[in-house]
């Protein structure tokens, strides 16, 4: 079965849609806005940034969390100069990027070691590898994923559990909207398809993944050749 945190995002929605159209199982949560819709009647509230919430959470759907795929899509992002930064702002990125990524990556991994099968995909960003002005909080967390996944491949392979992060670039769903028009026009020109990517892509990109036996602590860069 799938978990897929961030539903009501851009990407998140798009991907709890198109694993449900395909007959998963598919558990989704979201935060503030409740979707609307039959299709989302079982979907979860939960903030990943609260410990307590994301362990009743795992314990509560324990029964029906079997060989799962956790897809860590809930994010939000900060733009600002460093200097100018509004440190609870900063610190709160860290914490729904970063901390609640490994909240949900902590509650779950215990079911997968258990069942001797566990997937666990997190999307990061290039903004990890890459330096863009303002966004020195939201780059911290996404390269702490880069990192962190690191040493919990290591502590999973032989449980056959593996933890890999998808670095995008730029997509046509979710965040890219809060981003203003001019700017997205710069980006498009350093993107070398000049467009911003699918979710489709992203999909196919997962589906990698979960086939890929051998392929755990990696970052596979997806972002139409951004430069
Ligand atoms: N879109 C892109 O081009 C792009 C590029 C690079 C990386 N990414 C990464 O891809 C992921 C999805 O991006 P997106 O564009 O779909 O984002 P988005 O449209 O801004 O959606 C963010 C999602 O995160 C959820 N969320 C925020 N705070 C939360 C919390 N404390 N607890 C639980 N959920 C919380 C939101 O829930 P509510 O709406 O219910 O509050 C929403 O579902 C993010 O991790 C983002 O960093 C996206």
């Amino acid at each position: 079965m799938i978990v897929i945190t961030g539903i009501t995002g851009g990407i998140g929605n798009y991907l709890f849609d198109l694993f449900s159209k395909n007959g998963e199982d598919v558990i989704g949560t979201y935060h503030l806005n409740k979707p609307e819709g039959a299709q989302y009647k079982h979907c979860v509230q939960l903030d990943i940034t609260d410990h307590a919430q994301v362990e009743t959470f795992a314990k509560t759907n324990a029964a029906r969390l079997k060989n799962i795929t956790l897809i860590n899509c809930a994010g939000i992002s900060y733009n600002s100069f460093a200097h100018k930064s509004d440190v609870s702002e900063w610190a709160q990125v860290i914490n729904v990027n970063l901390t609640g990524t490994f909240y949900l990556i902590h509650a779950l991994l215990p079911l997968m070691r258990e069942q001797n099968f566990g997937k666990i995909i997190n999307l990061s960003s290039i903004v990890a590898q890459t330096g863009v002005m303002g966004t020195s909080a939201y780059a911290a967390s996404k390269a702490g994923l880069n990192g962190m996944i690191k040493s919990i491949a290591l502590e999973n392979a032989q449980k056959n559990v593996t933890v890999n992060n998808i670095n995008l670039g730029y997509f046509k769903v979710g965040m890219i909207n809060t981003v203003p028009e001019e700017m997205q026009q710069q980006i498009k020109s350093k993107i070398a398809f000049h467009e911003f990517g699918d979710p489709a892509n992203i999909y196919k990109t997962i589906e990698y993944i979960r086939e890929t036996d051998y392929l755990t602590g990696s970052c596979i860069d997806l972002n139409g050749g951004l430069v």
